[in-house]
C-alpha cells in the first residue's frame, strides 16, 4: 500500500505516518517544513517540502512519490492552520494562512489526489476538518467557518468521486493533544472537554478511512454533545457558545 499525507511532518499527520509504516506501507508525508519530523529514519517513509496552497507543489511531490510505484491507495490531508478567535480579532495575516491553507489547501489536495485515483479507477482520500464545523452559531471563529466548509467541499468531492470509485472520509475531530493544541494553549489543557490522545486518534482515523465511512465525528462523548447542541433553537445555542468562548478565554 501507498499513503500520502500532506501536513504529515508533525501531529496527528505524523502520528498516522507512523502508523501506517507499523504495516510496512509505503508512506509519503509533507510540509512546508520538512526539518520538523522528529524521527524520519524509517525506511519507507519520505519527506516532501510541499505547500498545499500551490498546487503545482502538492502534484510535483505525489508525482516524486509515485515515481518508482504504481498506485495511491490513501491520500490523507491532515495540513491546517488555527487561530482561535473572531474575524477581527485575528490579524490579517492570520486570517489569510488560515482561508489559503484550510480551503485552497484542501480543494488542491483533492484535486491533486483525484488525478491520479481517477485513472486507477480506486483510492481512498481523507480530510481532517474539525467538530467546531458541524455547528452552525453566532460568534464562531473563522478558523470554525473554514472547517465548516472544508465539510461541505469534502461533501462536494465525495459525491463527484463515487462514480470513479473513489471514498472520501471527512473526519472531524474534537480536542486532540498535539504539540500544536498545547503551544495554542499555553500547555494548559484543562479546559479541552473530552481530549484524547495521538494514537487513539490515529486508530479512529485509519479505520474511518478503510471502512469507507463518509463523516466521522469522535470523541463519541464529543459528537453526542454536539448532536444535542444541534437540537436547541439558535437563539439559545449562541448563548451557550459565545459563554462557553468566554469561559475558555478565562473573560
Ligand atoms: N489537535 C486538535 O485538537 C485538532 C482538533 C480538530 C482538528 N484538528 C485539525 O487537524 C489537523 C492537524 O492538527 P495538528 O494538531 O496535528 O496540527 P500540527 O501538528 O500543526 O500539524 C499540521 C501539519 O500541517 C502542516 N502544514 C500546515 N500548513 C501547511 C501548508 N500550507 N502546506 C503544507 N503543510 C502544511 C504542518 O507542517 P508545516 O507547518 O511545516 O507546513 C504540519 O505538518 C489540522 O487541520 C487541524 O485543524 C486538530
Amino acid at each position: 500500500m501507498n499513503i500520502f499525507i500532506a501536513g504529515g511532518t508533525t501531529g496527528i499527520g505524523y502520528s498516522l505516518a507512523k502508523h501506517y509504516l507499523s504495516k510496512g506501507y509505503w508512506v509519503g508525508i509533507c510540509g512546508r517544513n520538512p526539518a520538523k519530523v522528529s524521527e524520519n529514519n524509517f525506511e519507507k517513509l519520505q519527506i516532501f517540502q510541499t505547500d498545499v496552497c500551490d498546487l503545482s507543489s502538492i502534484s510535483l511531490a505525489l508525482q516524486q512519490f509515485l515515481a518508482d510505484k504504481n498506485s495511491l491507495n490513501i491520500f490523507i490531508n491532515c495540513a491546517g492552520s488555527y487561530a482561535e478567535d473572531v474575524a477581527g480579532n485575528i490579524s490579517y495575516e492570520e486570517a489569510e494562512e488560515m482561508l489559503q491553507t484550510n480551503i485552497l489547501g484542501t480543494v488542491n489536495c483533492f484535486e491533486a489526489a483525484r488525478k491520479i485515483m481517477k485513472n486507477q479507477k480506486n483510492g481512498r482520500i481523507a480530510v481532517i476538518a474539525s467538530v467546531s464545523g458541524i455547528l452552525e452559531y453566532e460568534n464562531s471563529s473563522l478558523y470554525t467557518k473554514t472547517k465548516r466548509s472544508v465539510i461541505q467541499i469534502a461533501d462536494a468531492y465525495h459525491r463527484a468521486l463515487q462514480p470513479f470509485g473513489i471514498s472520501v472520509t471527512t473526519i472531524a475531530p474534537g480536542y486532540i493533544d498535539t504539540q500544536k493544541l498545547r503551544a495554542l494553549n499555553q500547555n494548559d489543557l484543562s479546559k479541552k472537554p473530552f481530549l484524547i490522545n495521538e494514537e487513539t486518534a490515529t486508530i479512529v482515523i485509519s479505520e474511518a478511512i478503510e471502512n469507507k465511512r463518509k463523516l466521522v465525528i469522535f470523541p463519541t462523548k464529543m459528537k453526542w454533545m454536539m448532536k444535542s447542541l444541534s437540537l436547541l433553537p439558535s437563539s439559545l445555542l449562541n448563548i451557550i457558545m459565545f459563554r462557553k468562548a468566554k469561559w475558555m478565554k478565562n473573560d
